[in-house]
């Protein structure tokens, strides 16, 4: 049974404090915790890695959605479930083989994402690849992946209404510029798994904006 699950991004909270941070949002209603790492290569963008994440499995609770804007995601996945990540989700341009790549992080007991950035399309390689059950969610970027606080690109949404038709039980995620605001475009595109960085983090009532945000992913 396919669930409205809201997930906030990190990367706009106060890093200098992130475990804080994490319990907070926890407690303001976060079913998943979105962290977004990102090397410098794959992104034009440094945040944390593996270490960090580490550091605050020790001390916070809850599912870790890890986002992997890097280069070459094959070489991570150990350390990222040894760190105590829940979902990987790498990047369908950033590896040859996906279907390997899918199978290592199942046999690890992860849940394995595949994210795409706005200009790749929904090839039939990836259609196959959730065919086969090898893939837990996809991620649909709504902005060019790198930074928080960027545009929602609503033309995505073909991409979401695409795979929702062809996959009603499939978790689709979208991140990128989402907001109040725009909710009810992604949720009626039928993407089930929100991020919110800015919309959530930069927002006066963070709980509020969650529980707003589920209420209008219904599912
Ligand atoms: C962008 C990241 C997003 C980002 C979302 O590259 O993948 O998760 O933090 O932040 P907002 O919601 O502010 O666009
Ligand atoms: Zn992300």
């Amino acid at each position: 049974q396919l669930q409205a699950i809201i997930a906030p991004s990190i990367l706009s909270a106060d890093l200098s404090s992130l475990a804080d941070e994490c319990q907070k949002l926890n407690d303001q209603g976060a079913d998943w915790l979105h962290i977004d790492v990102m090397d410098g290569h794959f992104v034009p963008n440094f945040t944390f890695g593996q270490t960090v994440v580490k550091c605050l499995r020790k001390k916070v609770k809850g599912f870790f959605d890890c986002h992997l804007m890097i280069s070459e995601p094959q070489k991570w996945v150990k350390d990222f479930h040894n760190a105590g990540a829940d979902q990987y989700t790498f990047h369908y341009e950033a590896v040859e083989n996906q279907e390997q790549l899918c199978k290592e992080i199942k046999e690890t007991g992860m849940r394995v994402g595949i994210a795409i950035k706005p200009k790749t399309q929904i090839e039939d390689k990836l259609l196959q690849l959730i065919d086969s059950n090898l893939v837990d969610m996809v991620l649909i970027m709504t902005v060019e992946p790198g930074f928080g606080g960027q545009k929602f690109m609503q033309d995505m949404m073909q991409k979401v209404e695409l795979l929702r038709r062809k996959y009603p039980k499939l978790d689709i995620q979208v991140d990128g510029g989402i907001v109040c605001e725009n909710i009810d475009i992604v949720a009626k595109a039928g993407a089930n798994v929100i991020v919110s960085g800015s919309g959530i983090v930069n927002h006066a009532d963070p709980k509020k904006a969650m529980a707003f945000m589920k209420e209008r992913v219904q599912f």
